[in-house]
């Protein structure tokens, strides 16, 4: 395990998730955490992220004080990056300082040493790296040595290979470095000796064992599926562990696109063998949402229901068993797991509680179940191979996310006039269709259309029309916090907006929102 001891970079995860892709299990930790649940995972190899801040700071993250005996002792080798080599430089009895010339962006290095960082690359070579950095290492700890420079002349690599501290000013991690996973390469395979025999089998066959043995025989465990790759991964695999004691739900809440509950059942059953009880709510969702317009009370009125209709799931279950579920399945995914170090000024201990309100209706405040979160070390990427290996169609594991509150929050306003819904779903259906037919759906992180509950004046076929809008939106996006909007051809465009308002009655015009997250939502509401 080589263990990423987080300072608040945002590429923290991007380090995790390179180590992994180089067959080598990676976790990352908060930089803060104490040295017993460091040596509790027994790490080969620690890294040290960069991060915001200056070493100088008041306040400022540092690794825990028993880390360098610790590391020493254990013959651990540590790799500093950026502000984790500014920390091995100041912790370790050098001097970090302001720097003179701030270095951001591609810069050039020199190999000063060869061996180690460098492994066979010739002392003199060149290489172009991404740097962004303030403070610099002005005078190193006894023992070290400057293996890299700058085409500045500042300290870019250092070593002390006794000990087994190692540091890079740049970040080798980002693919402006071309050359840096070399560099992280040999600091693995070289420096460390850590083999490259992690594979996503291991991971399965861990996790089985792990849900069979935790699992009682006559021990009853639930699962919610919303369609997506997430739940339907989790429960796959659940049920490969402990067969039909698995009880999966999905709910028809009357917001789901064009024949969702009909495609996603055929994948569950006939695809997976997954045991689910469909469930038509349709009806008990649409009259609670009647009349209601404020977005937040929609999503809260969705995220009731959806536990109400859990909880007499549950209740159904016992008076069939004559127990009740002991467990519930959840395909919580890794980025919303890890606890990082806080950006400056946030006062927050997680970066990542602004997803919350994504889990629809959270969960229940006294919840008896305890939770099975086959997923829990898994990035979306690794999900997805992992679905794979299950045999989960393709297909189905590139799904677009689709939200909890589904069609609700596509539709602005009181979702249940008129045949919004309908029309909504219609139009939809058309712009995915064409999207996949272009061959482009796997380049958008997701598309979808918008009900706009506004009346214009269109003429078709001679007629004056008085109809709804319809808006497009697809972005691309790496995980849904930030987003960028998909530039379509035009012709392809022209050619939606023929077949939207001709194939969708009560349509007459076609609107394409071309706004990125910040300053919109990718969602409208
Ligand atoms: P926003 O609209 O906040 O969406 O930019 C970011 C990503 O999250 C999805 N989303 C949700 N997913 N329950 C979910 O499971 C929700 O309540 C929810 N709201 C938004 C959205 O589709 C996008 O992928």
């Amino acid at each position: 395990l080589v263990l990423i001891l987080d300072f608040g970079s945002q590429y923290t995860h991007l380090i995790t998730r390179r180590i992994r892709a180089l067959n080598v299990f990676s976790l990352c930790i908060s930089g803060t955490s104490t040295l017993q649940s460091i040596a509790e995972l027994n790490p080969s190899a620690i890294i040290l992220s960069g991060g915001p801040h200056s070493v100088h700071a008041e306040g400022a993250p540092c690794f825990s004080p028993e880390l360098i005996h610790y590391v020493e002792s254990k013959n651990i080798p540590v790799l500093g990056i950026c502000y984790g080599l500014q920390l091995i430089v100041q912790k370790l009895g050098g001097e970090v300082k302001v720097a003179g010339k701030h270095e951001y962006g591609r810069m050039e290095i020199e190999v000063a040493k060869a061996d180690g960082l460098f492994g066979n690359k010739k002392v003199g070579a060149k290489q172009s790296v991404w740097m962004s950095h303030g403070d610099e290492a002005v005078r190193l700890p006894e023992g070290f040595e400057v293996v890299a420079r700058s085409n500045q002349g500042a300290v870019a690599a250092i070593e002390n290979r006794a000990r087994g501290f190692y540091g890079l000013q740049y970040h080798p991690e980002v693919t402006h470095s071309p050359e840096g996973m070399d560099t992280l390469k040999y600091f693995l395979f070289d420096i460390c000796e850590i083999s490259a025999s992690w594979k996503m089998q291991d991971i399965l066959d861990e996790e089985l064992k792990v849900i069979k043995s935790k699992v009682g025989p006559n021990d009853l465990v639930i699962c919610g599926l919303s369609g997506g790759v997430d739940s339907t991964v989790a429960a796959t695999l659940v049920h490969k562990a402990i067969g039909d004691r698995l009880h999966c739900l999905f709910v028809d809440n009357g917001l789901l696109r064009w024949r969702e509950r009909e495609r996603v059942m055929e994948t569950f059953e006939r695809d997976l063998h997954l045991p689910v009880t469909c469930v038509d709510a349709s009806e008990k969702f649409l009259s609670r949402l009647k009349g209601v317009t404020e977005p937040e009370k929609k999503r809260k009125i969705i995220g009731e229901e959806f536990i109400n209709i859990f909880d007499s799931f549950g209740q159904e279950l016992k008076q069939k068993y004559g127990k009740e579920p002991v467990y519930l399945v959840q395909g919580t995914l890794y980025p919303d797991v890890i606890e990082s170090c806080p950006p400056p000024g946030s006062g927050s201990t997680h970066s990542h509680t602004i997803k919350s309100h994504h889990n629809v209706g959270g969960l229940p405040k006294n919840m008896k179940l305890k939770l099975i979160e086959p997923l829990k070390l898994l990035f979306k990427d690794e999900v997805r191979e992992l679905g794979k290996i299950m045999g989960v169609p393709e297909g189905f594991l590139k799904r677009h996310p689709f939200p909890g509150p589904g069609l609700a929050v596509r539709v602005p306003g009181d979702v249940t006039l008129g045949n919004h819904l309908d029309t909504l779903r219609k139009a939809d259906e058309i712009f995915i269709q064409s999207i996949k037919d272009a061959g482009i759906y796997d380049n958008i992180w997701q598309a979808f259309a918008v009900f706009l509950p506004v009346l214009t004046v269109g003429v078709q076929g001679d007629q004056r029309t008085y109809s709804h809008a319809i808006a497009l939106r697809a972005v691309t996006s790496h995980d849904g916090m930030t987003a960028d909007w998909y530039d379509f051809d035009h012709k392809f465009l022209a050619e939606l907006s023929t077949r939207i308002c001709n194939e969708v009655v009560g349509v007459n015009r076609v609107l394409m929102d071309i706004t990125s997250k910040p300053p919109s939502t990718i969602e409208w509401e």
